[in-house]
C-alpha cells in the first residue's frame, strides 16, 4: 500500500523550525515560523493564561466532551471581541460562532460547510497570502482565484488593482481578506480602502470571508477589526476564522472560532447546525483547553486587564523592533529604503529580497526566514539585531 508513497518535502513554513533547531551556528536567528518571542527569544506563556490555567486545573471537574459549538462563555466573548458588545447583530441573535482547533481548523471547517451547501463556491484570495490559505481552502473544494494585493516594487498595497479584479466577484462567491496584520506582508488596509471594500461587496453582493489570525497585534485590539466591524455594519453576511493562537499565545492549543453572520436569526441557527456537523465529520469534537482558559481570562475583570497588559507590550514589542530595524538598515548604509517596514503591521513583513539573497541569508549566516524573505520581527532582539542588520547588508 505505502510502497510507492513519495516523500514530501517539509512545509515551506513550519520546516525553518526544524532546520534553526539542528543548526549549530551560535548566531542563528529565527525569523521563520509566526511565534511570538520576547527580548529572551522564548515564546512565553502569557501570565494571565497560567492563572487561568492555575484555577483550571483547581476547579475543572471532567474531562468529558464539551458542547459542539465550544463553551458558552467562549462563544459569547469571541463573538464580542470580533464585533464589539453592543453590535446589533449579537442582540438579534444573527450570529453563530463555533470553537474550532486554532485559526487553520476554523478556516478549514468554514471551507467544508460552505462548499457542502453550495459546491465548487468560488474564493478570491490575496496575492500574496499565507502558504497554507491555497491547501486549506482548495481541499476543501473552494475554487480558488486570487487578486492583485501587494506591489513588491512599491512596497505598497495595489488597491486599484485589486478592487478592479473584484469587481469581478458576484453573490455566491467570497472574498477572503485578512482582518489585520495580513501575513505575509504586513500591509493592511486603511479605513477608507476598508469602506470600498464594504460598498463593492453590498453593491455586488459578495460574501467577505474575514481571516483574523492577529487581533491585537497590529494597533490595538480595537483599532485592528475596524473593517470587520464596518463590514459587519454595513452587510447582511460575513464569515469570519479566528484565532487566539497569537494573542492568547496558545499555539499548541490550537484555539479558535468560526463565526458566521447571518441575515436573520433563522439562517444562524441553521449554520451553526450545520457547521458543527462538518467538524463532527471530521474531528467530532473541539479541543477544549484553549476554550476554557480564553472564557476564564475574558470573565475575570483582573486577569482581562493583565492580559490586555501583556497584549500591548507585545505589540509595542514587535513596533519598536520595526522602528529599529528599519533605523539601524539605514546607519549601516545599505543603498536601499526599508522604511516601508515601520507602517507595515503585526509579525511579518517582507525583506524584499531575492531567493539568491535569501538562500544565503539561510544557509551562510545562519538567519532563518520564508523563501519569499518574510520575516518574523518579533524574532529580532538586541542581541541578534546588529548581525541581522550586517547579514542583509552583506548579501545586498
Ligand atoms: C505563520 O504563518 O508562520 C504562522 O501562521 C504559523 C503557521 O502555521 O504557518
Amino acid at each position: 500500500m505505502f510502497q510507492s508513497i513519495e516523500r514530501r518535502p517539509p512545509d515551506p513554513i513550519l520546516g525553518l523550525s526544524a532546520a534553526y533547531k539542528v543548526d549549530t551556528n551560535p548566531d542563528k536567528v529565527d525569523l521563520g515560523v509566526g511565534v511570538y518571542k520576547d527580548e529572551a527569544g522564548n515564546c512565553p506563556v502569557m501570565k494571565a493564561v497560567k492563572a487561568a490555567e492555575n484555577l483550571l486545573w483547581k476547579t475543572e471537574d471532567s474531562k468529558s466532551y464539551i458542547a459542539q459549538a465550544g463553551p458558552e462563555l467562549f462563544i459569547k466573548h469571541t463573538a464580542e471581541l470580533l464585533l464589539g458588545a453592543d453590535h446589533p447583530a449579537l442582540g438579534e441573535g444573527r450570529t453563530c460562532t463555533v470553537l474550532a482547533a486554532g485559526g487553520s481548523g476554523s478556516l478549514r471547517v468554514a471551507a467544508e460547510f460552505i462548499n457542502r451547501n453550495a459546491p465548487g463556491t468560488r474564493i478570491f484570495v490575496s496575492d500574496p497570502t499565507w502558504n497554507n490559505h491555497i491547501p486549506l481552502l482548495g481541499s476543501a473544494g473552494l475554487k480558488l482565484e486570487t487578486y492583485p494585493y501587494y506591489d513588491h516594487a512599491s512596497h505598497s498595497i495595489s488597491f486599484d488593482a485589486m478592487m478592479s479584479k473584484l469587481a469581478g466577484a458576484k453573490k455566491g462567491d467570497l472574498v477572503l481578506i485578512h482582518g489585520c496584520c495580513h501575513n505575509p506582508c504586513g500591509a493592511d488596509l486603511n479605513q477608507a480602502q476598508w469602506q470600498a471594500v464594504a460598498e463593492a461587496a453590498l453593491k455586488q453582493g459578495f460574501t467577505p470571508f474575514i481571516d483574523l489570525a492577529y487581533q491585537g497585534l497590529g494597533d490595538g485590539l480595537v483599532e485592528d477589526v475596524y473593517g470587520l466591524r464596518l463590514l459587519a455594519s454595513t452587510l447582511p453576511e460575513l464569515v469570519v476564522a479566528s484565532s487566539f493562537s497569537k494573542n492568547f499565545g496558545l499555539y499548541r492549543e490550537r484555539t479558535g472560532a468560526v463565526t458566521v453572520m447571518t441575515e436573520n436569526s433563522k439562517s444562524a441557527e441553521a449554520a451553526n447546525s450545520q457547521i458543527v456537523a462538518t467538524a463532527r465529520e471530521i474531528y467530532s469534537v473541539p479541543p477544549a483547553h484553549g476554550a476554557a482558559l480564553v472564557a476564564i481570562v475574558m470573565e475575570d475583570a483582573a486577569l482581562r486587564q493583565e492580559w490586555d497588559m501583556e497584549l500591548t507590550e507585545m505589540r509595542d514589542r514587535i513596533n519598536g523592533l520595526r522602528s529599529q530595524l528599519v533605523s539601524k538598515l539605514q546607519a549601516s548604509g545599505v543603498d536601499r529604503d526599508f522604511s516601508f517596514i515601520r507602517n507595515e503591521k503585526g509579525m511579518f513583513s517582507f525583506l524584499g529580497l531575492n531567493a539568491e539573497q535569501v538562500k544565503r541569508l539561510v544557509n551562510e549566516f545562519s538567519i532563518y526566514l520564508v523563501g519569499s524573505s518574510r520575516i518574523n520581527v518579533a524574532g529580532i532582539n538586541n542581541r541578534n539585531i546588529d548581525y541581522l542588520v550586517q547579514s542583509i547588508a552583506a548579501v545586498l
